[in-house]
């Protein structure tokens, strides 16, 4: 029997403005304001940093706790001539900030985000006290040419590098399949699994076993309410990190609540 607390991420990507935001939190307030907090899973939200200060406030002024802010990026660096960058220090002011997702495949795409810089990311994230969700995942052409596994060891090994056992067991990773990011295309549920338990393996070989057993590994890609049940009855998918579900608050309230019934054991 597991004791990982499952994880519900929503990533808003380059999505909505202060007032959209807002409109959304206020939306999901609604739908999850009569769940019990114990029996629900984490909720984190992962706003564009310009909203994280409007959501912030307003999870702050509810009080209730039933969800967290995550960033969607973050630099490694304390402070400086770093045009465009967000320093942690900065992150930090956000009182329900407790996560900073890394190396999203976009990132890495888009903006040529290393497994180096992610592991320097990781490293400068938990030094302030804060924790990482690191992304990893392979592309159709990876999978196809059956190099999956060896792929995503090599993501995880290098972003995990000089973490510690208790560092690690702190963080998430998240894993993305890249063909399924935003195509409709889920991962086969049993095929997640199977990916997520050698990512599982990879990392006991790393830091030990109490790190891989307490480490939370979330699937993401596609994930809509329709799937999320068949995916948190698999033994080892302990989330969703979720893009599209969930900018509208009744579907992503709908992934939430078919997150509860794992939540409760
Ligand atoms: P999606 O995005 O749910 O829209 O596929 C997932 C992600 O990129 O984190």
């Amino acid at each position: 029997m597991t004791s990982r607390k499952p994880m519900i991420a929503g990533n808003w990507k380059m999505h909505n403005t202060i007032k959209e935001s807002m409109e959304l939190v206020k939306g999901l307030g609604e739908e999850i304001k009569d769940l019990d907090k114990n029996a629900m899973p984490e909720v984190v939200l992962a706003p564009v940093f310009t909203s994280l200060s409007s959501v912030n406030d307003k999870l702050v002024e509810c009080g209730c706790k039933k969800m967290v802010l995550a960033s969607q990026n973050c630099y490694y660096e304390p402070k400086g001539a770093f045009t465009g960058e967000v320093a942690l220090s900065m992150l930090k002011e956000f009182e329900s900030l407790e996560y900073v997702i890394i190396g999203h495949s976009e990132r890495r795409q888009y903006f040529g985000e290393s497994d180096e810089m992610i592991n320097k990311k990781a490293i400068a994230i938990l030094a302030n006290g804060l924790k990482p969700i690191i992304c990893c995942g392979e592309t159709l052409e990876q999978r196809e040419q059956g190099v999956t596994d060896s792929h995503i060891q090599k993501q995880i090994t290098t972003a995990l590098n000089e973490i510690s056992a208790e560092d690690t067991a702190k963080s998430v990773i998240a894993y993305e399949p890249i063909w399924a990011i935003g195509t409709g295309k889920t991962c086969d549920s049993t095929e997640a699994n199977r990916v997520i338990k050698m990512i599982r393996e990879t990392v006991k070989n790393l830091k030990g076993e109490n790190a891989a057993n307490s480490m939370r590994i979330l699937y993401g890609g596609s994930v809509k309410p329709e799937t999320i049940e068949e995916q948190m009855a698999q033994s080892d998918i302990d989330g969703a990190l979720v893009g599209g579900a969930s900018l509208k608050a009744d579907s992503f309230a709908k992934i939430i609540k078919g997150a509860m019934v794992k939540a409760a054991v």
